[in-house]
């Protein structure tokens, strides 16, 4: 899937645990790990992460779906469905080129011709038109924090862009979207952001995958 190619069968798991402020309210979080299992540090039980996918690394890097329902009843469906965490997308220059992370909700629809989304998105979820579009991520973030739900980040693509193919240029080395050092610098402001965000009451966890 995600990063896929096909000289790149190795897979890559990087799991950033970052070291969060954790809140009071969350239970199961941090985590850490004991032989093969995921446990919580509070209670030394086993945790089992069920991640529903919520994609947010297309063109307009705006979450899918909010044109449709609020943002706060996305994230108490996903716990009414039985889900505990969300594998959230993300586009690399999306945290590293202001030109993609600094265009806003609307400016974003604009650009895309996206007038259907732009109205339903009037209607669900006014309050993010004028986000930025990097500060939306972490609103989503933020909100399923307040949900207690846990929150994979999953570095999904350089380009924001469907995916992914061998020849889309938006996988791994030698790719054309992608510069291994702007993929570090990505993933350092991805860990930074979320490590100082005060709502967020989720081991948050940076996650890439060949
Ligand atoms: C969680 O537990 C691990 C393993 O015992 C430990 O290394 C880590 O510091 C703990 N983290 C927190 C935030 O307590
Ligand atoms: C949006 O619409 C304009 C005017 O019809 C067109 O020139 C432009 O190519 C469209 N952009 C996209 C991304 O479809």
């Amino acid at each position: 899937m995600a990063r896929s190619r096909s000289n790149y069968k190795l897979s890559i798991f990087i799991f950033l645990f970052l070291s969060l402020q954790l809140t009071t309210f969350c239970n199961s979080v941090p985590l850490s790990t004991s032989s093969r299992w995921i446990i919580s540090n509070s209670s030394g039980k086993r945790v089992k992460l069920t991640c529903v996918n919520w994609v947010s690394h297309l063109q307009p890097m705006i979450a899918e779906g909010l044109e449709k329902q609020p943002l706060d009843y996305i994230a108490k469906q996903i716990v009414s469905t039985g889900f505990n965490c969300v594998r959230f997308t993300w586009p690399t220059y999306m945290f590293t080129r202001p030109n993609y992370g600094s265009i806003t909700v609307s400016q974003s629809l604009h650009k895309f011709n996206l007038s259907a989304a732009k109205s339903g998105i009037s209607k669900n979820n006014p309050r993010i038109l004028n986000m930025k579009v990097a500060d939306l991520h972490k609103a989503v973030v933020e909100e399923l924090g307040k949900n207690n739900i846990m929150v994979v980040l999953d570095n999904h693509v350089s380009l924001p862009n469907w995916c992914c193919s061998g020849g889309d240029g938006n996988g791994f080395f030698g790719d054309v979207n992608f510069d291994p050092k702007e993929w570090l610098r990505g993933l350092a402001t991805v860990a930074k952001t979320y490590k100082g965000t005060p709502a967020v009451s989720v081991r948050v966890c940076v996650y890439v995958h060949a």
